[in-house]
């Protein structure tokens, strides 16, 4: 087996289509319909099934929310511009085909899932929807396929739900069929990162899945790296994620001493990033949302807390970063008080609500528990983002977006999210703005965090 190698995709297009086009190794693969099926076309799913389509390769795009398949056949899903063009000719074509039907999954040669892995209110992880996932493909299985899982999970979970099921059923993994995994690294609405051109970590059960999911892989990224094994791969993931969030939690303390200090904190890490070496910068915030950096560490966490294993700096670091929220709370009353008002009545817009800026993605956004929290302390709320009209409010109320942020004539206003095309001209210099972003906007009465 090769370990620890990066592999790169020829960049003679012909060369390479040679080196991916070959059929796979097992003998009683059949003639397959489809290169490769997608299942889950979410943030992950949907560019990655457009990526392979603008590879030449045939495919087969699977999700269980007919809603959802329905959203992207009206070309409404939340895209970056390169993914919009790419769906809009996908759809017009006969090897780019969207289905909610599972029994489809046998047509494709390779199955790659890309479903949620978040956790319950208990920060417990929730594996049921992956479970679920896992369970049509094994229902579905035939062999010669390629099954890869790239949704972020605990180290052995491909192991316990892929390679020991198979085994069960009596198929011989590495010679049947084929299992890796291979986390997914898109970061949604980021353009200036192409999704083919981000290096993919792979890990296979055995030296001939390694093999396939390579080949598989770099039908549309440029370059793979190999580990040895599928726990290798899987906790490569959890390192990525947790590494930022302990450094969010980092930026957002240095943050706080900064201002305690009377010290511009943006000023600090400009500084600081200009060493061309040993320091990456990382922004304070309100607080960090999306399907990952709030989520994956705990799944770690899960998995050590089983083994009475204790990791202090990354627990620390996730209590921080969920007890953010309501320090943006602490601080709105303070500078209330400050200027001599309460919170009791107080009119507190929120601009931008979305967990970071230019996606339509609400999952896990600070914002939320902000609202909630304002309201419970007697604010009356108010929020601006054109991405969304309403919010669900905790205890099942909603509560509508603003459409005129200087009628709202609020008395303070948190600025979360900045999205490229958030327009602030309406603030005058009489407005009090808390700037969660630490760099979102100039004006007169503008605090920190
Ligand atoms: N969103 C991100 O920024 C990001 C980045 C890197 C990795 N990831 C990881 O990728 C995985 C997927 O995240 P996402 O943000 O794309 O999720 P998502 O919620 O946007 O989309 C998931 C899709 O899967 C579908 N689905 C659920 N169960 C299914 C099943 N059994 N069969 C077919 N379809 C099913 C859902 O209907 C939904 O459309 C997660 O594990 C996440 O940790 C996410």
């Amino acid at each position: 087996m090769t370990t620890f190698e990066s592999i790169s995709r020829p960049t003679d297009e012909k060369e390479w289509l040679a080196t991916i086009a070959p059929p796979l190794v097992h003998p009683a693969r059949p003639d397959f319909d489809f290169d490769v099926a997608i299942v889950g076309l979410g943030y992950v799913g949907l560019p990655t099934a457009l990526a392979y389509h603008s590879a030449h390769s045939r495919v087969l795009a699977l999700d269980v929310s007919a809603r959802r398949i329905d959203t992207i056949r009206a070309q409404g899903a939340d895209l970056l511009d390169s993914d919009r063009l790419r769906l809009a000719e996908a759809l017009d074509r006969p090897d780019f085909v969207l289905t909610s039907d599972p029994e489809e999954l046998r047509r494709a040669a390779a199955v790659i899932v890309c479903v949620p892995t978040p956790i319950d209110e208990h920060l417990v992880p929730d594996l049921s929807i992956l479970r679920a996932a896992c369970t049509t493909i094994l229902s579905t299985v035939t062999p010669g396929q390629t099954l890869m899982l790239t949704s972020t999970t605990y180290v052995g979970c491909t192991d316990d739900l892929l390679v020991k099921p198979l085994t069960e059923l009596g198929l011989s993994v590495g010679n049947d069929v084929f299992v890796a995994f291979s986390a997914e690294r898109i970061d949604p609405g980021n353009a200036a990162f192409g999704h083919d051109e981000v290096p993919r970590v792979v890990g296979g059960a055995t030296p001939q899945c390694e093999e396939e999911a390579t080949r598989l892989l770099l039908r549309y990224v440029t370059t793979v790296h190999r580990v040895r094994s599928l726990a290798a791969a899987e906790m490569t993931k959890l390192l990525e994620n947790t590494f930022r969030a302990v450094n969010i939690a980092l930026a957002n303390e240095f943050a706080d001493i900064c201002t305690s200090l009377d010290i511009d904190v943006a000023d600090v890490i400009d500084a600081a990033s200009t060493k061309p070496y040993g320091f990456m910068p990382f922004l304070p915030g309100p607080g960090v949302g999306g399907h990952c950096i709030p989520c994956d560490p705990h799944y770690l966490l899960w998995q050590l807390k089983r083994s009475r294993v204790s990791a202090p700096m990354i627990t620390q670091a996730m209590t921080e970063i969920s007890a953010r929220p309501h320090r943006v709370v602490d601080r709105v009353q303070t500078v209330l008080s400050e200027r001599g008002r309460g919170m009791t009545g107080a009119r507190v817009l929120v601009v931008g609500i979305a967990y970071k800026a230019d996606v339509e993605d609400l999952r896990e956004s600070p914002a939320l528990e902000i609202l909630d929290e304002l309201i419970r302390r007697g604010a009356r709320v108010g929020y601006l983002d054109p991405h969304f009209d309403s919010v669900a409010l905790a205890g099942g109320s909603s509560l509508a977006g603003i459409a005129d942020p200087a009628a709202f004539d609020a008395d303070l206003v948190v600025l979360h999210t900045r999205h490229r095309d958030t327009d602030l001209s309406w603030l005058d210099d009489r407005q009090i703005v808390l700037d969660t972003t630490y760099r979102g906007v100039d004006v007169a009465h503008r605090v920190n965090l």
